[in-house]
């Protein structure tokens, strides 16, 4: 068997298209553009590429873009009031503070010091107890991307066996309780599972969210299961030059899963997509309008 390839960077792009009509039409119809800021503290390269990116398309969808770039020793008393303020102005309807910050600031504190409502990464103490309690929450990008694919992959995923591996934060535990609000039956494994690969071959759904660069190969998947890989391991490749491979060993899981989001071009692109999704519906929730369907977990 060869898998369907899902094509995220597509489905991206149809995303931030019905972002960008809904964007017209709140500005049209109600005088509002929704604004997206970003924090960034420090020079991390990756960090910058990142924030450039979102920056970018964020203007690309008619948002506000604001942009706030602090030196690596700020304060964790000026990161906070930076915080507080962007907190406080009514044209930002989304707030995110890059990950990692310089090791002198308290991430949980920082994080916690964002308006709940505002907190478009969905890491708020506030919005991962709303999500695990069935409470309208903001959701983390990363997972909410990868349930749209799913979603759209399978229509419902009720009674699916799913396996998350991986317990991040970020993505293992959102993503457990993403798909078992949509009645999956869900199993987070991670590095102590015994026998991951018997575990993993029980899943419809297979989520790789390890961070281990092609450590899931095709006898971890059962077949015809679909494959959705999160991991960007960036590798050494042939000649000396570096590339992006995925936690899951394309080319083995390919030939035996039904389908597989492939890296680059899989669940990567969706992120952003999904930062742009949850502050349009952050816009809307703070004026009272109805929120955009399909958008939202
Ligand atoms: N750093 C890497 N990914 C992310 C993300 O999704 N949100 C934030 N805030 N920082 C990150």
């Amino acid at each position: 068997m060869t898998a369907t390839i899902i094509d995220g960077k597509a489905f991206a792009a149809r995303v931030r298209g019905e972002v960008a009509e809904h964007v017209a039409r709140l500005k049209s119809e109600h005088g509002i553009t929704p604004g997206l800021a970003v924090v960034l503290v420090g020079e991390d390269p990756a960090s910058q590429v990142y924030v450039r990116n979102k920056g970018k398309q964020t203007v690309e969808a008619g948002m506000a873009s604001f942009e706030r770039k602090l030196p690596a020793e700020t304060s964790e008393r000026d990161l906070l009031a930076v915080v507080e303020e962007l907190n406080n102005d009514p044209a930002v309807h989304g707030i995110l503070v890059q990950l990692p910050l310089p090791k002198h600031l308290n991430e949980d504190l920082v994080i916690n010091s964002i308006a709940p409502e505002k907190d478009v990464d969905g890491f708020h103490i506030s919005n991962v107890g709303r999500l695990a309690t069935g409470q309208k929450a903001m959701v983390p990008c990363t997972p909410l991307g990868c349930l749209m694919l799913l979603r759209d992959h399978f229509g419902s995923l009720s009674g699916k066996n799913a396996v998350v591996v991986g317990r991040s934060n970020i993505v293992g535990k959102p993503m457990a309780q993403l798909l078992l609000r949509d009645s999956a039956t869900v199993t987070i494994a991670h590095s102590r599972t015994q026998d991951l690969p018997e575990v993993c071959r029980r899943a419809d759904i297979l989520v790789a969210a390890v961070g281990r660069p092609e450590m899931i190969t095709g006898d971890y998947v059962k077949p015809g299961a679909v494959v959705i890989d999160v991991g960007i391991n960036r590798v050494e490749g042939e000649g000396g030059k570096t590339k992006l491979v995925g936690d899951v060993d394309f080319e083995s899981a390919s030939a035996v899963a039904g389908a597989i989001t492939p890296v680059p071009g899989g669940v990567g692109p969706m992120t952003i997509a999904c930062l742009l999704a949850n502050t349009l519906t952050s816009c809307c929730r703070a004026h009272g309008l109805p929120e955009p369907e399909g958008l939202t977990a």
